[in-house]
């Protein structure tokens, strides 16, 4: 199968799994809607990074479509340096990864894959409610990602997806993927400690991979 024909749509529809296959999280309800608190939770604990984020040199150049070809190399290896550890620890398919090989290929970055630099600081993600948390900055990210593909118009060309499938993500079901993860939020179990450790997940891995953007560049940005 050619792994880069697309956007990649794993697990039968876009529904992504946190815990692994056999393990249960706790039901509480089945109603398909995010318990209000612990998203308001999760949105309150992570929007100093999430803003942050927003000035990041790479992905504002990308936001503003000025992003130059060197600079968003520099930009998805980092972003693959990132995603294949964290993927490794959230014992998932490799899906984002696999859309930033695909990319990189694309924009003819020149280092081999093997030799792109890896994060060490992933988060132990070793609980159910830890890769619920970490889940919500993966999934979280592909709803502003569909923004900042459209800035890459002028540097890939309109309507052309090569080079940019990370951002394009799951495209047209990107909402429906977001719906299912906060379903799998919603039955998460109410207890404090649960939620405490869904929100620890969420905040480790958003420092982790803000941590590690700020390396981004091969030049100098200030
Ligand atoms: C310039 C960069 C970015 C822009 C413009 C942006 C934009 C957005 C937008 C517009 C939404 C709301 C979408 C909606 O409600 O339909 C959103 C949500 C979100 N984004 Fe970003 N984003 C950026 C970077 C990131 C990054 C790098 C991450 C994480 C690695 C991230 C994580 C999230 C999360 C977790 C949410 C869900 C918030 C919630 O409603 O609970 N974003 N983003």
């Amino acid at each position: 199968m050619n792994q880069c024909a697309g956007p990649a749509v794993l697990n039968g529809g876009g529904t992504l799994s946190a815990a692994p296959v056999g393990e249960v999280i706790p039901l509480r309800t089945a109603t398909g809607k995010a318990a209000p608190s612990l998203r308001l939770e999760l949105r309150a604990a992570t929007q100093d990074v999430h803003d942050r984020l927003h000035h990041h040199a790479g992905f504002a150049a990308v936001q503003d479509a000025t992003i130059g070809l060197a600079d968003y190399q520099d930009l998805i290896a980092r972003l693959y340096g990132f995603y294949v550890p964290f993927e490794a620890a959230m014992a998932i398919e490799p899906e984002r990864s696999t859309w930033l090989a695909c990319d990189l290929a694309a924009l003819g970055h020149k280092r081999p894959l093997h030799a792109v630099p890896i994060c060490r600081h992933v988060p132990c993600l070793n609980s159910t409610y830890l890769r619920l948390g970490a889940l919500y900055v993966a999934e979280g990210s592909a709803l502003g990602g569909r923004e900042l593909a459209r800035g890459l118009d002028p540097l890939l060309g309109k309507d052309v997806t090569q080079g940019r499938q990370f951002f394009i993500g799951r495209g047209a079901i990107t909402g429906e993927s977001w719906r299912s993860y906060l379903a799998q939020v919603s039955a998460a179990s109410p207890e404090p400690s649960a939620h405490a450790e869904i929100v620890r997940g969420a905040t480790r891995t958003f420092a982790a991979f803000e941590n590690w953007l700020n390396g981004w560049s091969t030049s100098p940005h200030v």
